[in-house]
């Protein structure tokens, strides 16, 4: 299974604030908003990520990540030229995926519960030839602001929508997916929207149309939030730093994460507290490395 995080766009709701630089590097709590998608795919246990970036800002993201060595996997860049739809990561991402399936997160994506881990497992097993789609939904106040999906007594998906102005429900799907490896093919036979995106929710739609989408709905207690707005940076910001103050374990701790999955030895973790130790981050790694956080393994 490969990875992707698409993290272009144009952010223009959160003008002036990504004038200069994109929404994916700036900070929700302490650390940039990317760590929360990347540590998604890191808990599946997924090592060959691409990253989709703007021709802006892929310098930056290579400073931040590098090929990804200190973090155990190895990490690719490509850039897209245009917002051109979440469906243009498969295409770009063509000869990154290969022969393999793939799963794709947006990079402003933020996911927290417990046996999320369990749950991500479970997705890793998809067939990468016919295993069709595995899709999340979540219940929200706003449907109409997302991808909605319909379902029936059983959970079997009815309908699915892109921003409806009349939702049939009040589950909004996540920016999570998983795919086998047809999703290249039927991104490619997309045409553009009204609005002139290749849309996941047609990619989605293809997938019930032959009966291969599942889709999972995340529970109450359940956290999954998205970062597009001023507000939700800011819901979002408070609801990491109440979870980590409290319980003093940190959520999106890539280097952590590689640790407990065995990917980076002392030394490679090491490397990381060198560069971080002045901050509670790197303080934490420091923490990790001599065993006073292990009973988050
Ligand atoms: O967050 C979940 C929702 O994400 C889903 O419910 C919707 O079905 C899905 O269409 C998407 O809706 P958004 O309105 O949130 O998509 P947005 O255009 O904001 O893009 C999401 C992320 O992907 C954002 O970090 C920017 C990035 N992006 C977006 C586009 C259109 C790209 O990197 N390239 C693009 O071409």
């Amino acid at each position: 299974m490969k990875g992707i995080i698409l993290a272009g766009g144009s952010g223009t709701r959160l003008y002036p604030t990504t004038l200069a630089i994109t929404k994916q590097l700036l900070p929700i709590y302490d650390k940039p908003m990317i760590l929360y998608p990347l540590s998604v795919l890191m808990l599946a246990g997924i090592r060959e990520i691409l990253i989709i970036v703007t021709s802006r800002d892929i310098e930056r993201f290579k400073y931040l990540f590098g090929n990804g060595e200190l973090l155990g996997i190895h990490i690719d860049y490509k850039i897209q030229k245009e917002p051109n739809g979440l469906a243009e990561a498969f295409i770009l991402g063509d000869e990154f995926i290969g022969q393999d399936s793939v799963s794709l997160i947006l990079g402003d994506n933020i996911f927290y519960g417990q046996g999320f881990k369990n749950i991500l497992n479970e997705c890793m097993e998809l067939d990468s030839k016919n295993g069709g789609a595995i899709t999340f939904a979540y219940p929200v106040k706003d449907p109409n602001r997302f991808g909605v999906v319909e379902f029936d007594d059983d959970f079997n998906v009815l309908s699915l929508e892109e921003k409806p102005e009349n939702p049939k429900s009040n589950y909004a799907l996540t920016g999570l997916y998983f795919y086998d490896n047809n999703v290249i093919d039927i991104a490619k036979s997309l045409k553009p929207s009204k609005r002139g995106e290749l849309e996941i929710t047609d990619v989605n739609l293809t997938y019930l149309k032959n009966g291969k989408l599942k889709t999972k709905a995340l529970g109450r207690g359940f956290t999954w939030l998205d970062t597009g707005t001023p507000e939700s940076m800011c819901e979002a910001s408070n609801f990491v730093s109440t979870i980590e103050n409290r319980q003093n374990y940190k959520i999106a701790c890539l280097e952590e994460i590689a640790y407990y999955n065995g990917w980076i030895d002392d030394f490679i973790l090491q490397k990381s507290i060198d560069k971080l130790h002045k901050s509670e981050y790197g303080k934490y790694l420091l923490d990790l490395l001599k065993g006073k956080n292990n009973e988050n393994k």
